[in-house]
């Protein structure tokens, strides 16, 4: 454990795509540092597994079948927060759909089902936790999971592209509306993190990943450990007085590419 395991002691915190992949990197870490956690996700076998595998690592965690796309679902996960550990102090919106396919050729229905994942869902997050959030205690926080490639053009994934890029500019707004409630607001924005489905579909699958590779300054792929610990900063102590930043986890390939 990174940090010290009281960091997000009496913390609540609601984590959507929290049955696998960042979202439950993020889990792991939450309960090692002390937070309840509310595990949300479309998938019930996923979150049983990893309501199973929170408690037996000695932490607290209940699960709540939900579709971000459905903002009755969204309110109810922040409903059994409040009503089971009486609190919610911690929203993170990481739920995220996405696969590659030119623009061109891209659906109609493919664009909006990516958008209404990936940025509806990111606002019915923040706005059915906004309540809960502002009466935190230790000021609530929200944190969305972005990524570095919102940042430039996504060749194969505008629908994902574009809608993280929103959610970025969401952050924006949110730091400036709910910094009065103490409400702290940020995106993480992993670049490629290796221990997940997404990756191995986008760049192992497609043949892409030693190119990849050799843009990223560190010379590897992160790990899911590496976007949790960013996220256990920003909902700790530590990270009180970050407000409406994104936080870049991506071996430095945004910065600086090292293939040419
Ligand atoms: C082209 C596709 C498609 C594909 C779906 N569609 N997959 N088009 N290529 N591979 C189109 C469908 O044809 C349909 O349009 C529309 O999208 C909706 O598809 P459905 O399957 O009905 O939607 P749904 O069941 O809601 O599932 C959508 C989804 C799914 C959640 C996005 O694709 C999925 O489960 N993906 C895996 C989960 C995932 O994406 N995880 C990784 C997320 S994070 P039509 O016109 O036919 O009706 C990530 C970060 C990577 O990816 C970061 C890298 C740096």
């Amino acid at each position: 454990m990174t940090f010290k395991e009281d960091a997000l002691k009496g913390r609540v915190a609601i984590i959507t795509g929290g049955g696998g992949g960042i979202g439950f990197g993020i889990a792991k870490a939450f309960a090692s540092a002390g937070a309840k956690l509310v595990l949300a996700s479309r998938n019930p076998d996923r979150l049983e597994g990893a309501v199973k595998e929170i408690t037996e690592l000695g932490g607290e965690a209940i699960a709540v079948q939900a579709d971000v796309r459905n903002y009755e679902d969204v309110e109810r996960a922040v409903k059994t927060a409040v009503d089971t550990y009486g609190a919610l102090d911690i929203m993170v919106a990481n739920a995220a759909g996405n696969f590659v396919v030119p623009a061109a050729e891209m659906s109609v229905n493919a664009w909006k089902t990516v958008i209404d994942i990936d940025l509806n869902g990111t606002f019915y997050c923040a706005r059915a936790a906004h309540g809960a959030l502002k009466a935190s205690k230790f000021g609530g926080r929200f944190i969305a999971i972005s990524t570095t490639r919102a940042l430039e053009g996504w060749p194969g994934c505008a629908h994902a592209g574009a809608a993280k890029a929103g959610i970025m500019s969401l952050i924006r707004t949110l730091c400036g509306e709910w910094g009065p409630d103490g409400i702290r607001c940020n995106t993480i924005a992993p670049g490629a993190i290796g221990d997940t489905e997404g990756v191995k579909r986008i760049y192992e699958e497609a043949g892409r990943k030693e190119l990849e590779l050799s843009s990223i300054p560190l010379g590897e792929f992160g790990r899911t450990s590496d976007i949790a610990n960013a996220a256990v900063f920003l909902c700790s102590d530590a990270g009180a007085y970050v407000t409406g930043a994104d936080i870049v986890v991506d071996g430095g390939r945004n910065r600086s590419r090292s293939s040419t």
